[in-house]
């Protein structure tokens, strides 16, 4: 029964590390990560590559139903995102990228067509989804639930490190307001909104290092 299958759920707004949280907590355990938010990034991208309009609602959905994607690594074990075979890996990453799958995200067909592909990867010996409803709407039933945090301006200087690291040149003021218009949108939308699962346990990692922060996820996920 997949049901028994253990899910780990680490929900957040941008910026808060839960990708990076996910990612080693994943590893650590030997579990296997589903990084929801690439599927709404995958949606928009494939959408404006069809020329498809992001309110365009039923021609979104349908594009999130039918997605071809597959998750894997290069030769050098770093990961890859193949959209109907074509490497996609960084295009999804860009700001617009994020921005469009923040408002195909605000339209419920996309995410109801989203979730069935999402819980497809709760498979033994266990999952970590991380995301922003993992733990409101599809993994209800996750064993444990995490709303990872992190200040506003903390979380701005962290992506505007990462994308400067990456040789994307952006101004930092530019990233904070991105950061706070995507926040209002995920979090006032009236469709699996952004919040904490009344079961989650609350975890800031202001001025933490990603260490710390994944030993904690690991001494919750080891002693429940
Ligand atoms: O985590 P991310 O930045 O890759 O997510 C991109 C956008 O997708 C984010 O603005 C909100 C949306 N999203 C969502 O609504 N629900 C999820 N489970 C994951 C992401």
């Amino acid at each position: 029964m997949t049901d028994s299958v253990r899910v780990i759920a680490i929900d957040g707004p941008s910026g808060s590390g839960k990708g990076t949280i996910a990612r080693r907590v994943a590893a650590a355990l030997g579990y296997h990560l589903l990084d929801s938010g690439a599927l709404y990034r995958l949606t928009a991208y494939a959408a404006g590559r069809q020329g498809i309009a992001l309110g365009d609602t039923a021609a979104l959905a349908d594009i999130a139903r039918n997605l071809q994607i597959e998750f894997g690594s290069d030769a050098e074990g770093n990961e890859r995102v193949l959209l109907n075979g074509e490497d996609v890996t960084f295009n999804i990453r860009t700001e617009d990228a994020g921005n469009g799958a923040s408002q195909v995200a605000a339209q419920a067909p996309v995410r109801d067509a989203l979730l069935e592909l999402q819980r497809s990867f709760r498979k033994a010996p266990g999952l970590v989804a991380d995301g922003r409803d993992m733990g409101t709407h599809v993994f209800v039933d996750a064993e444990l639930k995490i709303y990872l945090t992190a200040s506003a301006g903390e979380r701005a200087r962290r992506r505007h490190k990462q994308l400067m690291d990456k040789g994307i040149d952006v101004s930092l003021a530019a990233l904070s307001r991105d950061i706070e218009d995507r926040d209002r949108r995920d979090t006032e939308r009236s469709v699996a909104p952004l919040r904490p699962a009344e079961d989650a346990r609350l975890l800031d990692s202001s001025g933490q290092s990603i260490e710390a922060v994944t030993n904690t996820v690991l001494d919750w996920a080891n002693t429940g």
